[in-house]
């Protein structure tokens, strides 16, 4: 039927339609019956044991016992807050994605900020990458753009992944460390993952200790797709541009702090909002063409590389503000559910197959989760925009599908939905070439020490000599000699003076260069200013 009209959509972002509020109310049982008494249980005597038919005991306790759900696999660590995108222009002749439709729309976005390694409750200033995963509730649907706050990753192809995490998450036999680094398994791993360099270049700069959740970059890492009404396609990088500037604590800062308050930029993120100080980033967009993309020295389908500003600059399309908390941390960051599979029409995914895995991995961890296939109908992850279809049933179905009809075709008619209407995703003219079947990676893949030297390069100084600081506390960590020298002939490849530094201060010579992985020249690039976070 027609949309409700403004500001009475029972879901326009606002979740009223869900909201509980008991002050004042008389406390019941789940069943709504009437609870006398919330301090004694019921006793055959004063002095007897409790009575089995204490049914308002028992149900007590037996929610209580299954309030936790699992946290999780990665970034169980997050804090999240409610806002709108602003439009700064149509982008129509780009894409037809709805939240860029016109100059000022709005479109509601749920934000959850993470770290990725520790556990639920772990500290917030850790080592770590921060997860900067956004939901547009469109008029199209719902659009989440899962980033993080590094513009790269740790490896290439989503067959790594399970590994990877279980290098970094705490070790198997101890639990030890809770920190993302730190330890011998992540760095025996990295340091046989060379293509983890650039990456761990991002991971031991400031950037990986953030000095408040409102002042970091975010980026959608893998190179996507932006597609317009008529099938025509740029490819699109999505940068976040926090307008408080992009800061970091200093390691010494950081460690402080996590002893004395661990829910710092919880905290911060929090009470910003209270205050009315409303975080704000600004979407900035790298388009390029495939054309273009031909022509640059490295794949823009690998997710361990970035496209140098030099190279492409950015474009400032739109404004996102965070000028609400949470009611109920539980309901909404706990239960919210990102998933890069969830795209509108006018974004589209590139064959990177890194995110060609991701877009597998949330549904199918979510249904685990969040118990069944029926999470959509969570209210922080329903859409805004009406939702039919004939899916049925499950665990936890909340809707009360009417009519008899769930298929099509059908000669019945009432309840079902049809196919027809408006356009969905329009077919995408791309010329990428169509080739065997094959488990195996382009060739341009394999350079990866270029793009760490140019961030190494980028960096003013003081930000180099902390990221020295950073290998040499991290690397005296490693119990097993041969990771520390590993990881040092990868850094051989990056730059002399921080092989050297690193390597002096473990008291290691420096060792000769790990054998570089591919014969092909090598591009170099000029440092670009804006990968220190002095120009941001
Ligand atoms: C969370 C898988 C790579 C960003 C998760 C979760 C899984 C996962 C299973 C937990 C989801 C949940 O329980 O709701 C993967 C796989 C990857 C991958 C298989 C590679 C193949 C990445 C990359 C990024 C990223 C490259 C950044 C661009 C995030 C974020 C979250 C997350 C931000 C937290 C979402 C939230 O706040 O709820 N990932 N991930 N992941 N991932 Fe990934």
């Amino acid at each position: 039927g027609a949309p409700p009209p403004p500001g009475t959509n029972p879901n326009d972002g606002s979740l009223e339609r869900v909201r509980a509020d008991s002050a004042g109310q008389r406390l019941t049982t789940n069943q709504g019956v009437p609870v006398a008494d919330n301090q004694n249980s019921l006793k055959s005597s004063v002095r007897g044991p409790t009575l089995m038919e204490d049914f308002i005991l028992r149900e007590k306790i037996t929610h209580f016992d299954h309030e936790r759900i699992p946290e999780r696999v990665v970034h169980a660590r997050g804090s999240a807050a409610h806002g709108y995108f602003e439009a700064y222009e149509d982008l129509s002749s780009l894409t037809r994605a709805a939240p860029f439709a016109q100059a000022g729309k709005r479109t509601p976005v749920f934000v959850r900020f993470s770290t990725v390694a520790g556990e639920r409750g772990s500290t917030d200033t850790a080592r770590d990458v921060r997860g900067f995963a956004v939901k547009f509730y469109t008029d199209e649907g719902n659009w989440d753009l899962v980033g993080n706050n590094i513009p790269v990753f740790f490896i290439q192809d989503a067959m790594k992944f399970p590994d990877l995490v279980h290098a970094l998450k705490p070790e198997p036999h101890n639990g030890i460390p809770q920190a993302a680094s730190a330890h011998d398994t992540f760095w025996d791993f990295t340091s046989l993952m060379p293509e983890s360099m650039h990456m761990l270049m991002w991971a031991m700069s400031d950037r990986a200790i953030p000095r408040s959740l409102r002042m970091m970059q975010g980026f959608g890492v893998h190179t996507f797709r932006l597609v317009n009404a008529d099938g025509g396609s740029v490819f699109v990088k999505f940068h976040w541009l926090p307008l408080a500037g992009t800061h970091s604590l200093v390691w010494d800062e950081a460690m402080k702090i996590s002893g004395a308050d661990s829910d710092f930029h919880r905290r911060d993120l929090w009470e910003a909002i209270e205050a009315g100080c409303y975080p704000q980033w600004e979407l900035a967009l790298q388009t390029f063409t495939e054309e273009q993309a031909a022509q640059f020295p490295f794949d823009v389908l690998d997710a361990t590389k970035i496209v140098p500003e030099e190279l492409v600059p950015l474009k400032v399309v739109g404004r996102m503000t965070l000028n609400r908390n949470p009611d109920n941390f539980f309901a909404e960051t706990e239960q919210v559910a990102f998933c890069t599979a969830h795209i509108i029409p006018g974004i589209d995914f590139t064959n990177d197959p890194l995110l060609q895995g991701r877009i597998h991995s949330y549904v199918d961890t979510q249904i685990s989760r969040l118990g069944g296939p029926n999470f959509h109908e969570i209210p922080i992850n329903a859409p805004v925009c009406p939702m039919h279809n004939n899916q049925r049933d499950g665990m936890h179905r909340q809707t009360i599908n009417r009519g008899k009809v769930a298929y099509e075709p059908n000669s019945l008619g009432g309840g079902c939905p049809h196919q027809a209407g408006m356009a969905g995703f329009t077919s995408v003219r791309v010329q990428e070439a169509q080739e065997d079947k094959v488990r195996g990676k382009p060739e341009l893949f394999a350079d990866h020490y270029s793009q760490a030297r140019l961030f190494w390069q980028s960096q003013t100084r003081h930000e180099q000599q902390h990221i020295i600081n950073a290998f040499r506390f991290e690397l005296s960590k490693v119990m097993v000699p041969g990771i520390r020298v590993r990881m040092l002939s990868m850094l051989a490849n990056v730059d002399d003076a921080l092989v050297s530094a690193v390597a002096a201060g473990l008291g290691l010579p420096v060792p000769p260069p790990q054998p570089l992985a591919t014969s092909l020249p090598l591009p170099s690039y000029p440092p670009s200013p804006a990968l220190s976070l002095m120009a941001r």
